[in-house]
């Protein structure tokens, strides 16, 4: 099926990296001995938040707490769909605080959240295309979370496992090109898949855009689309390439310095997905 990109305003929570630093070492892409510089952070963040709102996107934003450097990856934090909030439950004890902390803006913001008994990284893991989520495993999110949000949203679950610790997220692997039901695309990186997962990817998604090393290696896959725009890291060129031939619009953001944390542009940004 060939999907024509068409772009849907969407609602963001996002997390200024005021506070960011690699004070330790959770994934392979952080190296707490190298220098990080949280006003260059601060700078491509707001760039980032810029993009999306001059895309015509709402973005509202929860306040860094001292401490916790991880925040700024606002899309662990929860997952949001049909308008309700699944809380996130950090395998790392580094990170466990950010999941009570994101619930808590939700709960305040008037959102019904429900908190989760296993362990998972919110967007991180489950991303929502069309009726169903795909769920990561393998590093970070449990298994059993992905049948604990089944029950919760009543809806389908695919499970994926990721096999490569530098992809130790789905959504370091694959980005949710169009979401809208009949309108779902996906693009991944097919080597961070156990064989069985790739084989699902393949059944599910048979015209997907495959990525290349290149893409995968800067966090290309880390991008967000509202259906037609994406954002993506500059390095990510095969990408680009792919979808601007689909009739994409690629916007590269520079997100180098969070790149430091194992993160880019899709890390820093929770969908909030309203009941529809
Ligand atoms: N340092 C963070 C961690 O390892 C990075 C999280 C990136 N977020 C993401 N959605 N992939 O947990």
């Amino acid at each position: 099926m060939t999907v024509t990109p068409r772009a849907t305003s969407r609602h963001y929570l996002m997390c200024e990296p005021t506070h960011y630093t690699v004070s330790y070492e959770i994934n392979p892409w952080m190296d707490s001995t190298r220098y990080t510089d949280a006003s260059l952070a601060v700078q491509q963040w707001r760039t980032l938040r810029e993009t999306f709102e001059s895309l015509g996107h709402v973005v509202e934003t929860i306040d860094p707490i001292p401490g916790l450097p991880d925040m700024v990856y606002a899309a662990n934090g929860a997952t949001v769909v049909d308008g309700l909030v699944y809380s996130a439950r950090f395998r790392y004890p580094e990170r466990q605080p950010e999941g009570p902390a994101y619930e808590k803006w939700f709960a305040d913001h008037g959102y019904v959240t429900h908190t989760a008994e296993q362990v998972n990284e919110g967007e991180g893991d489950i991303l929502s295309v069309g009726d169903v989520l795909l769920a990561g495993t393998g590093f970070r999110t449990d298994r059993a979370a992905h049948d604990e949000i089944a029950r919760v949203t009543g809806r389908e679950v695919v499970s994926l496992e990721l096999v490569d610790p530098h992809y130790y997220h789905l959504d370091t692997a694959l980005a949710v090109l169009g979401s809208e039901p009949g309108a779902e695309q996906v693009a991944y990186y097919p080597p961070a898949f156990s064989d069985a997962s790739r084989a699902e990817l393949e059944r599910r998604f048979p015209d997907a855009v495959v990525a290349s090393e290149r893409d995968a290696a800067c966090l290309g896959l880390n991008a967000v689309s509202d259906g037609l725009n994406v954002v993506v890291a500059p390095g990510a060129v095969d990408l680009a390439a792919q979808l601007t031939e689909r009739g994409y619009r690629p916007h590269p953001v520079d997100t180098s310095e969070l790149l430091k944390g194992g993160g880019g542009a899709k890390c820093c940004t929770l969908e909030i997905r309203a009941a529809r």
